[in-house]
């Protein structure tokens, strides 16, 4: 018999419960308006993100992994060119550097678990074209170390901000960095639809351009076909959605950055955890705690415990990093990656999460190493 989770890890029904018939109303309003593909909620849902970004476009696509593929296009990515990407993301960053004929190359994640700049240089080569920091977490890379190595080599700068809409480097929004970002909607991201979606960002008009065009077969406004695209545009209904969401979007995060203080208030003082740096722990930082992703000694067995005890926790890629899915055919060897695998395990963080039962989760994980 499956055991009743009383914490699961993501609560996918509170999602639609707790706004409920806002998102039928905008549903409803979508469907009588016949309004499904490239319509005026699309539109509004672009402009409204750009405004709250403060980046120049924000252009709605099928999913986060086709914003990738395309923003790689748009950057001049393809055939015979290395892109630099950590081990530690979804396969999703890598695969779209390979679905544009380059070769991703991976390298190591620093202690805070986003891309190590020093890694990322020493694997730069004549064929490196671009570099992909993953703002892994909701937590932007160190960009001014990402930027100098970008400057450094002429690299063009390809941000896989898949789970960081809203998180800041030096008041800057992740996916404003470099020719283009990304924005996942996946239903367990922090702005998460009923579906699939994505966005590309950027502040370049030729690269919106282009990835407007990409996004709806290749044709320009004028019905011509310019380039090889793809359908790839988001459905006016999940845009509809999304408008809703996006209404209570600041307040989603401020409720997230609040309950990683109460994880660090509780479980900071065991050192037999490394947690996220903490949501004011670094001015440059302005992190949106997409997960909440700590490294514990013990790691299965504390995982097991807390299933015992009905708390949901999830390793990340299923437990592998890029580099370890033999399949691959990766041959990087990445030391710090590995041990970071071996030790790392995602807590319950999501807006409908409640600060009581951050607290039960931090309760069980004391009694599991301290017997109180
Ligand atoms: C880091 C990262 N990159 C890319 C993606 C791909 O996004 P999507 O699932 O919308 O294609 C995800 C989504 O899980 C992600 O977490």
């Amino acid at each position: 018999m499956q055991r009743v989770q009383t914490i699961p890890f993501f609560d996918y029904p509170y999602h639609y419960a707790s706004r409920g018939e806002e998102f039928m109303e905008a549903i409803r309003s979508a469907l009588q308006r016949g309004a499904f593909i490239m319509q005026q909620d699309l539109f509004d849902f672009e402009k409204g993100l750009s405004d709250l970004l403060g980046i120049k476009h924000v252009i709605g696509v099928a999913d986060g992994t086709m914003a990738l593929i395309m923003s790689l296009r748009a950057a001049g990515v393809g055939a015979g060119d290395e892109v630099i990407v950590p081990s530690h993301t979804f396969v999703a960053s890598a695969a779209s550097i390979h679905h544009v004929g380059a070769t991703p190359v991976l390298v190591e994640c620093g202690a805070d678990h986003l891309m190590d700049p020093a890694s990322a240089r020493a694997a730069v080569t004549a064929k490196t074209k671009a570099i992909m920091p993953v703002q892994l977490n909701g937590r932007v890379c160190d960009m001014d170390a990402i930027v100098a190595i970008a400057d450094e080599f002429s690299l063009k700068i390809v941000e896989d901000s898949c789970q960081a809409v809203g998180a800041r480097f030096r008041g800057h929004a992740a996916g404003s960095f470099g020719v283009a970002g990304t924005a996942s909607f996946f239903p367990a991201k922090t702005l998460g639809c009923f579906g699939d979606g994505g966005a590309v960002f950027t502040n370049h008009d030729d690269v919106a351009e282009t990835v407007r065009v990409l996004r709806d077969h290749g044709r320009a406004k004028s019905g011509k076909v310019e380039m090889w695209g793809y359908n790839s545009r988001l459905d006016n209904i999940q845009a509809a959605i999304l408008n809703v969401k996006l209404k209570y979007y600041v307040e989603d995060i401020d409720k997230r950055r609040a309950l990683a203080r109460i994880y660090q208030d509780l479980l900071g003082d065991l050192d037999t955890l490394v947690l996220p740096p903490a949501p004011d722990s670094d001015a440059r930082h302005f992190d949106i705690f997409q997960n909440y992703e700590i490294e514990a000694d013990r790691r299965d067995e504390l995982q097991a415990h807390l299933s015992k005890h009905g708390i949901g926790t999830i390793r990340q890629w299923g437990g592998h990093m890029v580099h370890q899915f033999e399949k691959l055919g990766f041959a990087s060897t990445l030391p710090f990656t590995d041990r970071v695998s071996e030790r790392y395990l995602l807590l319950p963080m999501h807006a409908g999460l409640k600060d009581e039962q951050v607290a039960v989760i931090c309760k069980s994980i004391r009694e599991f190493y301290t017997g109180a």
